[in-house]
């Protein structure tokens, strides 16, 4: 299928769907402690936006996927399953939430720490969400693919961290992951140009050591080759006339 252009009622319904997937993160930060399992945190999310936000976790049955929302930790890239492994002090962790309102998704993560984290999950963390804020600025009509992919490498890559090739953000409506991909590396002025009405994810999956990844034989699981630490943090977002608009936003930086 092709790249499709939202119109201006199914740009209202991705903000709707943008806003819940955000809150979501919101409510589950306050679990993430030492001693929860990722399970748990997946009972929380499922039950929360089942019966409060009378939505649909979309990664549910996603192409066989068992849980409601993705959990990576440490060296996991992305594509974690929630378990029965409890969160040690120092633990950092992805979490990925895909809500369906209304027929549109809304798609988004963030890492968070059980306890004190290491300076270089905290680093880590930082650098990738900074990356992503910058290829997210890059974002407007008459912009390339490209630029995105440029951004995001070049600062990643400043910090002699490295950027994951086999996983990508996405266009995203009534499909959870439509066309274009959207790269996290690449040349500027290059790739499909963005023109406003678009919805995409912008999602960053950083290493401290190699960029290699190896699938798990759970055939879900993504893990760093060299098992350094993996972040990654995630955004839908809108081309509008001018720029963009991230749809994602927490409670706190919405006005
Ligand atoms: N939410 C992920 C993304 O950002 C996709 C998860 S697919 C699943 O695209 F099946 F693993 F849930
Ligand atoms: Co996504
Ligand atoms: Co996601």
């Amino acid at each position: 299928m092709a790249v499709t252009i939202k119109t201006s009622e199914q740009q209202e319904k991705m903000r709707v769907a943008g806003r819940l997937a955000a809150d979501v993160l919101d409510m589950i930060g306050d679990y993430v402690k030492p001693g929860i399992t990722t399970g748990e945190l997946d009972r929380i999310c499922h039950e929360y936006i089942t019966t409060v936000q009378d939505a649909i976790p979309a990664p549910l049955n996603y192409r066989g996927f068992p849980k409601s929302i993705c959990t990576s930790v440490n060296h996991v890239v992305c594509h974690g399953i929630p378990g029965d492994k409890k969160l040690k002090a120092g633990d950092a962790i992805n979490i990925d939430i895909t809500v369906i309102k209304d027929g549109f998704h809304g798609d988004t993560s963030r890492m968070y720490f059980a306890g004190k984290p290491s300076i270089q999950a905290k680093r880590l963390s930082e650098i990738t969400f900074e990356s992503m804020w910058l290829g997210i600025q890059e974002l407007a009509p008459g912009k390339h693919l490209g630029d995105i992919g440029a951004a995001v490498q070049r600062n990643v890559e400043k910090n002699r961290f490295s950027v994951v090739r086999e996983y990508c953000g996405h266009g995203i409506g009534e499909v959870f992951h439509e066309e274009p991909q959207v790269l996290h590396y690449g040349k500027r002025g290059t790739g499909l140009e963005l023109r406003e009405g678009m919805t995409l994810t912008v999602e960053p999956m950083v290493n401290a050591g190699k960029a290699n990844v190896r699938l798990m034989p759970d055939g879900w699981t993504v893990i760093t080759k060299d098992h350094s630490l993996s972040a990654q943090w995630e955004h839908t977002c809108l081309i509008t006339n001018d720029g963009f608009e991230v749809l994602t936003l927490s409670a706190d930086d919405r006005q």
